[in-house]
């Protein structure tokens, strides 16, 4: 009997027929519904070998109590906030993620964020549908120039470094921060992108761009005392995950006109929006929409159907999050092909 796996969402390419030749596969079919309740994760869960799931499926410790068959999460992400890795960890579940795919595609949608905002394009392009343009004037919806401005970088992995080449390619000068730079003197070449301490990184930008992953350390890392140091003139850009930043403490921000404005990609509690930013000209939304090509979400799909394929073939996925898992993974395996 072939093993049991699960696909909670819809997604591009044709990773599904390659996954039937070694899986019996459910797929959640409903483009209406992509996101499953809890009890419907539960219910797609049941009695599954392995997971492929996306960052709405809160894979927690009680998920994977009710679901003592599971011995793989393949996350179709690159974050992987969703999961109680610790708890997979506990119970010999395998985790894994799909890094170095969406890098670029991540970094052209915060690039693209960002020139929205500086040039006002979601509100113009507004301006007209409404009907309310009556000719050229030198005042109309005049924005901010891009080139010649600081964008500071949080997060200088690879996304990060991906922004850091735009901003460069624009003529920006680029600051960042990540956790280990952040005592570490400038020792950067001229041209070059400068590591600074996130408080100087916030005072001197005029792009501040989010690429770090959500974890207990970045948690509400941009508090309002955080945005405070923020020049009034800022832009804030996040397509990392909302609650890097202290949602209320951005629209006080944004209200009082200590923040010029924002781009925002992911927010704390998706989908949930607060209505103040919905009303504001100054903020530009998209929905969680990062790596969303269809090249990307495919080669992302791929990776995690890849992942599965590995290990359920007794090899280590390269893109796992907790392989220490490993030789428990490989136990469990071979006890379930010898049961069945
Ligand atoms: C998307 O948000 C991801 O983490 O890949």
């Amino acid at each position: 009997m072939k093993f049991r796996l699960t696909v909670t969402s819809q997604h591009p390419g044709n990773a599904v027929a390659l996954l039937s030749s070694k899986f019996q596969v459910d797929e959640n079919k409903d483009p209406g519904k992509p996101n499953l309740t809890k009890a419907e994760l539960l219910s797609a869960l049941k009695g599954k070998d392995a997971a492929i799931c996306i960052l709405q499926d809160l894979m927690s410790d009680e998920v994977m109590a009710a679901c003592p068959e599971l011995k793989l999460i393949a996350n179709v992400a690159v974050g992987y906030d969703n999961i109680d890795v610790e708890a997979a960890t506990r119970r010999g579940i395998l985790v894994t993620n799909t890094p170095g795919v969406l890098d670029e595609t991540t970094a052209d949608l915060a690039f693209a964020l960002l020139m929205s905002c500086s040039r006002r394009i979601v509100e113009a392009d507004r301006y007209i549908r409404d009907g309310n343009w009556k000719g050229f004037d030198p005042d109309l919806m005049s924005g901010f120039d891009v080139h010649g401005k600081t964008l500071g970088i949080v997060g200088y992995g690879r996304i990060g470094k991906a922004m850091g080449r735009r901003g460069q390619g624009f003529g920006m000068k680029v600051l960042y921060t990540r956790r280990s730079s952040e005592h570490t003197k400038a020792t950067a070449a001229v041209g070059e992108a400068q590591p600074v301490s996130l408080d100087e990184l916030l005072a001197k930008s005029d792009f501040v761009s989010l690429h770090c992953p959500l974890n207990k350390e970045t948690r509400h890392l941009i508090s309002a005392q955080k945005l405070a140091l923020m020049k009034p003139d800022a832009i804030l850009i996040n397509t990392a995950r909302g609650a890097v930043i202290d949602q209320k403490a951005l629209v006080s921000a944004l209200t009082s006109g200590a923040l010029r404005g924002a781009g925002l990609d992911v927010f704390e509690a998706e989908p949930d929006v607060p209505p103040e930013l919905c009303h504001m000209d100054n903020v530009v939304l998209t929905p969680h929409i990062g790596s969303a090509s269809i090249e990307t979400r495919t080669a992302m799909f791929d990776l995690a159907a890849q992942a599965a394929l590995s290990a359920f073939s007794v090899q280590l996925p390269h893109n796992s999050v907790n392989p220490g898992v490993w030789p428990r993974f490989a136990q469990a395996f071979k006890e379930a092909k010898s049961s069945r």
